[in-house]
């Protein structure tokens, strides 16, 4: 009896193996229109005519936004309904999340892992929901049935694995403050540093805009005047296997999936956009799943693919996608929340000096930076002029401008106006200019001429020339002063040989001279050529330093 049963399970196992072989040749037929399945499943629009909309590179924001719930608590609470949906009478099965705190609680996932979508990796949502511990999980965004390929935008918790371009389709993110975003978004909404997503997945066609129906809007915004005709109508008007994400008045996700086969059984989006709203939805995307949807309970317990065989062997035929939308316990964002801070209980507690939800920027107050700089998330950015931690010290003497990096070009080098340069200065209070941090510019700026002096020779080749004759001229005038000096030791040597009584004289101890000076003994000729350079340099530093 048991040797039967597995034999009918074996031969079952090759059909359903044979039927998605079998439907796999059939999809490669064709690239660029899902047809993932034998008998019409899932929605026959071309990829193409929806994929080549007019990017968004720059432009106005056409996307809503709402602060995203953010209590402690119950991460989610899911059911399952069955709906007859009035009108057409047919029974409608599927699953509604309610998800609090999702900048903490949600991910979208790459297929299989990270790395997924660069390896064109297909999993189904039960294999990805296993591997990271999803608590729910069902399928997002849309890719190529041929060749796996993720298609539109990509963000998986906070790393930014492909963009679309700007290519407009309704997008579902999730900025690091916990922003929920709905709508189009240009390529600079994306790529945008300032407050950036942590969670972006592309889906087709933005269902409900503010409370409304916004269908009609999206087949004009999603595509050009081509797409209106023909497929892109066909995928919203058809009766198929559906999934979308949407978000209630508190705040909190809701993610909706319903069971379905394409011409069968399953919502269009006219009634999946209704039923969404009296369910309480703002905004809401329709995401995507190559014509299939799955919901998937603890990781792997229980999974309820819309994909049944037609004698409802469940087990066999859950379909291969892409991204998947996973719900997870509490987690701190990013995890290690910038490394200022501890995670505790799924929230980043900062440290001393930072702030935001993932300890991202610095503490920085208004009055930290005084009137004299502005706040930053990087810190204090002092106004021209100005420096330091608390933007309250003065540029040196001899510099001025922003973070007091340009130098004064002034006859006196060492004061103009910090905040300008201007050379006729009436310098700050603050300035601290006593003959001793004058005499400290003056170095400063004699340091400073020396070292472009020095970096200009460096530079080859134009310079090298000069530098060559400057140098033989250095020389030659040096050879010739030794060659004079030379000369007249000689000469004084034979003298003093010659008139020996005479040697003291040509001799005078510097003090005994000074004071020769000072009683206005005119000098000779002679002396004052004698006279030791040491002396002129004395002088002319007093007079220097007596002129600042
Ligand atoms: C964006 O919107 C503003 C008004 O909201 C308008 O003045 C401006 O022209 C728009 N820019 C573009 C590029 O459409
Ligand atoms: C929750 O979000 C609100 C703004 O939406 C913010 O003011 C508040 O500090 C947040 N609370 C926690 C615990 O993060
Ligand atoms: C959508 O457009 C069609 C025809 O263009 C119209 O009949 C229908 O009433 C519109 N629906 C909504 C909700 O605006
Ligand atoms: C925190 O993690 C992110 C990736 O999530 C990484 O880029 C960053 O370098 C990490 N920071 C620290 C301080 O470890
Ligand atoms: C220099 O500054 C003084 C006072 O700030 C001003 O009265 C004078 O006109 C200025 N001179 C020039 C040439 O700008
Ligand atoms: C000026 O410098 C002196 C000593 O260098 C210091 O004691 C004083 O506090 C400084 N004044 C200001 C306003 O910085």
């Amino acid at each position: 009896m048991a040797l039967v049963s597995a034999k009918h399970l074996c031969l079952r196992l090759l059909l359903c193996v044979q039927l998605y072989v079998a439907k796999t040749a059939r999809s490669s037929v064709d690239d660029d229109v899902l047809l993932p399945y034998a008998h019409g499943h899932g929605p026959s629009h071309s990829h193409r005519h929806v994929r080549d909309c007019q990017p968004l590179i720059h432009g106005n924001t056409t996307h809503e936004s709402w602060a995203a719930d953010n209590h402690s608590g119950l991460v989610s609470t899911s059911r399952m309904f069955v709906k007859n949906m009035q009108g057409a009478p047919r029974w409608v099965h599927g699953h509604m999340t309610v998800v609090h705190d999702p900048l903490r609680t949600v991910s979208v996932l790459e297929p299989g892992g990270p790395g997924g979508c660069g390896m064109n990796q297909r999993s189904t949502v039960k294999e990805t929901a296993r591997t990271a511990g999803c608590l729910y999980a069902q399928n997002a965004g849309f890719f190529r049935t041929q060749s796996g390929h993720c298609l539109g935008n990509v963000v998986s918790d906070g790393r930014r694995v492909q963009d679309s371009g700007g290519v407009q389709n309704a997008q579902f993110g999730i900025r690091r403050d916990g922003t929920l975003v709905f709508g189009y978004l240009s390529q600079d909404d994306v790529l945008d540093q300032s407050n950036p997503f942590v969670q972006l997945v592309s889906g087709v066609v933005w269902l409900l805009r503010d409370g409304e129906v916004y269908i009609n809007q999206s087949l004009k915004a999603e595509c050009d005047e081509t797409q209106e005709t023909g497929h892109f109508h066909n995928f919203v008007d058809v009766v198929s296997a559906r999934t979308a994400v949407g978000h209630d008045a508190d705040g909190n996700l809701l993610l909706f999936q319903i069971d379905g086969k394409t011409s069968v059984r399953g919502m269009n989006l006219w009634e999946f956009a209704e039923f969404m709203k009296q369910s309480g939805a703002i905004n809401a995307i329709n995401l995507d799943g190559g014509g299939s949807s799955t919901f998937v309970v603890d990781g792997s317990l229980a999974s309820y693919p819309s994909d049944h065989c037609d004698n409802d062997e469940r087990w066999c035929c859950e379909r291969r996608v892409s991204t998947i939308l996973c719900v997870h316990p509490r987690r701190c964002q990013p995890s290690n929340c910038s490394g200022n801070g501890d995670c505790i209980d799924g929230r980043c507690q900062c440290r001393q000096g930072w702030q935001g939800v993932g300890c991202e920027a610095r503490v920085c107050l208004p009055p930290v930076c005084g009137p004299r700089g502005i706040c930053t998330a990087s810190g204090c950015v002092c106004h021209a002029g100005w420096r330091g931690h608390n933007c309250n010290q003065v540029c040196p003497l001899g510099f001025f401008g922003l973070s007091c990096t340009q130098q004064c070009r002034c006859d006196d080098p060492c004061l103009c106006d910090p905040q300008t340069g201007s050379c006729n200065a009436t310098l700050p209070e603050e300035t601290n200019l006593t003959l001793h941090t004058a005499g400290q510019c003056l170095a400063k700026q004699m340091f400073t001429l020396w070292r472009r002096e020095e970096e200009a020779r460096r530079e080859p080749p134009h310079l090298t020339e000069r530098t060559w004759l400057i140098l033989i001229l250095s020389l030659t005038l040096l050879l010739a002063a030794s060659l004079l000096l030379h000369l007249e030791r000689g000469c004084r040597g034979s003298l003093a040989v010659r008139f020996p009584k005479h040697r003291d004289y040509s001799y005078l101890p510097l003090t005994d001279r000074a004071a020769a000076c000072a009683g206005g003994d005119t000098e000779t000729p002679r002396r004052r050529h004698d006279s030791d350079s040491q002396d002129e340099v004395w002088s002319q530093t007093r007079s220097g330093s007596s002129e600042l």
